[in-house]
């Protein structure tokens, strides 16, 4: 059992050991000129990241006009916010990123908690197939959880439970929706415009699992409770992980499409800006984005996802470093087995390069020939290898800071005191990440948005979030 509050840390990561281009000994002005062009191409100018901003902020005056736009800007139906005195038992399901979680979350008051998970490995299978199949394993998850734990319910009550549903959903209520499309590798059949709540209590009620959805969250939503928990300045909750998305408070009169209750002031807007720029009017894809795209199970959609999110980084980077070995630019002209399959470049050894502060770049180098089984690499392979994967890092950041910057513009957030809670893999590990993020803040607003907004990990958000959102909908019905 931990016992361990919510609050922003300092985040213990590495930091990304800049490798400057102009020291690499090239082999050829060819080999100098392809890295350069790289270069060009990936890096976001100051310019760019405002024309994205700007771009982006129109794109959320849209979804909240009418549904059915890129950006869909999703009424979340939460309207309360949380002063930390909260108190209570929930569980929470957590499915959207690489693990499935549930989680017996205990509220104490003075934004304390108490968590105890489970994480679940969902196969590959499950989630291309049936869509029944996949919520009868939820299901199946959250049963073998309270028995690991021993967690039973007296006589003929129910356990609430907050359902983290990481994917574009259109809600009608609190714990209603129906799926617009599945994001992040999931595409299991049948299931797009259903509602995924209605799946999961029939899976529990065939079951006989004493378990009631009380509410219906996204990992964004759950991220920005999470962290308004014990930090009320909170404005925004940002998921830079397997995807990536994010949420923020809008001012009820702002949501021009909402045609319920309009006597609360304000409401959680679930942006699912990965799928910004549908239309490619503004960000920079190269050739190896489109690549990866159109091998995704979802070619076409969430455009801004595939350049920020950490399930695509990796691939984008191999596509890029298949690219020179074809030009004999790179480990003269040799490719592994291994680097030739597909998704087989994963984002943690990105991490782990950007991180290399050895001479020899050996962390690289054991990488590329223990893990990828490169018989032999030079001391020039791994110094491309290691700008390319700076420069897909770095452009991820920029342009999460765009998205950022364009929801504190908006807002006008920027310019009081405001908290950010962001979790995700991405977020908490990938070396710079949030320092990028922040310079990348700075081109935009100037100094003062240092003074003015803090970004802090919001750690188990979709969890703990989920169970607040629980409460919230509890208190609300009340
Ligand atoms: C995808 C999903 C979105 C989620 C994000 C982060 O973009 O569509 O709902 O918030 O991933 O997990």
């Amino acid at each position: 059992m931990t016992s361990t509050p919510i609050a922003s840390k300092i985040i213990p990561k590495a930091t990304r050991v800049h490798l400057d281009p102009n020291t690499i000994d090239y082999t050829s002005d060819r080999q100098r000129n392809a890295v350069e062009a790289l270069i060009n191409e990936f890096t976001i100018s100051t310019q760019l990241l405002q024309d994205v901003k700007a771009n982006f902020m129109e794109g959320m005056n849209k979804g909240l006009q009418k549904d059915g736009e890129t950006m869909a800007m999703v009424t979340s139906y939460v309207m309360g916010r949380l002063d930390g005195s909260e108190v209570g038992s929930y569980l929470a399901l957590d499915v959207g990123g690489t693990n499935l979680r549930v989680v017996a979350v205990h509220l104490t008051g003075g934004g304390e908690i108490t968590t105890r998970q489970t994480k679940y490995r969902i196969d590959e299978k499950l989630k291309v197939g049936e869509a029944k199949a996949l919520f009868d394993f939820m299901a199946v998850c959250v049963d073998s959880f309270l028995d690991e734990h021993q967690i039973t319910v007296r006589g003929d009550t129910q356990f609430e439970l907050g359902f983290t549903f990481s994917f574009p959903v259109l809600q009608t209520s609190i714990n209603r929706g129906t799926l617009i499309s599945w994001t992040k590798g999931f595409n299991a059949s049948g299931m797009v415009g259903k509602d995924p709540v209605a799946y999961l209590q029939d899976a529990f009620n065939r079951r006989h699992i004493p378990v009631r959805v009380a509410a219906l969250v996204n990992d964004t939503v759950g991220t920005l409770l999470a962290h308004a928990y014990n930090n009320p300045d909170t404005c925004m909750g940002v998921i830079l992980g397997t995807g990536c998305n994010g949420a923020y408070i809008e001012k009820m009169e702002n949501i021009t499409k909402w045609k319920g209750d309009a006597s609360a002031k304000e409401m959680i807007i679930n942006m699912e800006f990965g799928a910004f720029d549908k239309e490619r009017a503004i960000l920079p894809l190269t050739m190896f984005d489109n690549k990866m795209d159109r091998k995704s199970v979802n070619p076409n959609k969430q455009i801004l996802e595939k350049m920020i999110a950490g399930m695509y980084l990796g691939e984008i980077t191999r596509n890029i470093l298949l690219n020179l070995i074809d030009r004999r630019l790179l480990f003269e002209g040799n490719i592994s087995a291994d680097l030739n399959q597909m998704w087989t470049f994963e984002t943690a050894y990105m991490s782990t390069i950007e991180a290399d502060s050895s001479a020899t770049l050996h962390a690289t180098r054991k990488i590329l020939e223990s893990t990828l089984n490169f018989p032999s690499t030079t001391m020039n392979d791994r110094q491309i290898v290691k700008v390319i994967v700076e420069l897909v890092g770095k452009r991820a950041a920029r342009l999460s800071a765009a998205a950022i910057a364009g929801i504190l513009e908006h807002t006008g957030a920027w310019k009081q005191k405001a908290a950010i809670g962001i979790d995700g893999s991405l977020f908490e590990y990938y070396p710079s990440f949030n320092t990028d993020i922040m310079d990348g803040l700075e081109e935009v607003f100037g100094p003062i948005v240092r003074q003015n907004v803090s970004i802090g990990l919001a750690q188990d958000g979709s969890g703990v979030g989920a169970a607040l959102c629980a409460l919230l909908a509890a208190k609300h019905s009340n």
